[in-house]
């Protein structure tokens, strides 16, 4: 369980609401792995987070682009390449079917990414887009 906590706050608030929604389901997803059903979640986490991700990282790129962010290229490389291990993941599902290696990538993935992405290039964004603001 990862439990909400206040460095995963960046203080925009749409962009804090949808991460709260990602760690719910990254939350989920856990706990389905706990009680060895992470195969069968395996699929509909993955479904949610290709479709959620679409749009959270389209609002984010799109408040970077607004605000004249410095930093808009490199941090829409890593929403780039987060989507394209999410699609590596799915693929691999399609081919073999679940497995618990699968399952284990996509673990690390959404952990890997929450608390590198959110606490640092979130972070910056968000004190950035604040100035901005102020
Ligand atoms: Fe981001």
């Amino acid at each position: 369980m990862i439990a909400w906590r206040d460095e995963l706050n960046i203080g925009v608030d749409a962009v804090d609401k949808q991460h709260q929604e990602l760690v719910r389901m990254l939350n989920d997803f856990l706990e389905a792995c706990t009680q060895q059903k992470g195969k069968e979640k395996l699929e509909e986490t993955l479904d949610f987070l290709i479709s959620y991700t679409v749009k959270h990282f389209n609002d984010e790129e799109a408040l970077m682009k607004g605000a004249g962010y410095p930093h808009y290229i490199e941090h829409k490389a890593e929403h780039d390449q987060f989507v394209k291990e999410v699609a590596a993941i799915q693929q691999q599902l399609k081919e073999k079917g679940a497995s618990v290696l699968t399952t284990i990538k996509l673990n690390r993935a959404l952990v890997d990414w929450l608390i590198n992405h959110i606490q640092k290039n979130d972070q910056q964004m968000g004190e950035y887009l604040k100035a901005k603001k102020a």
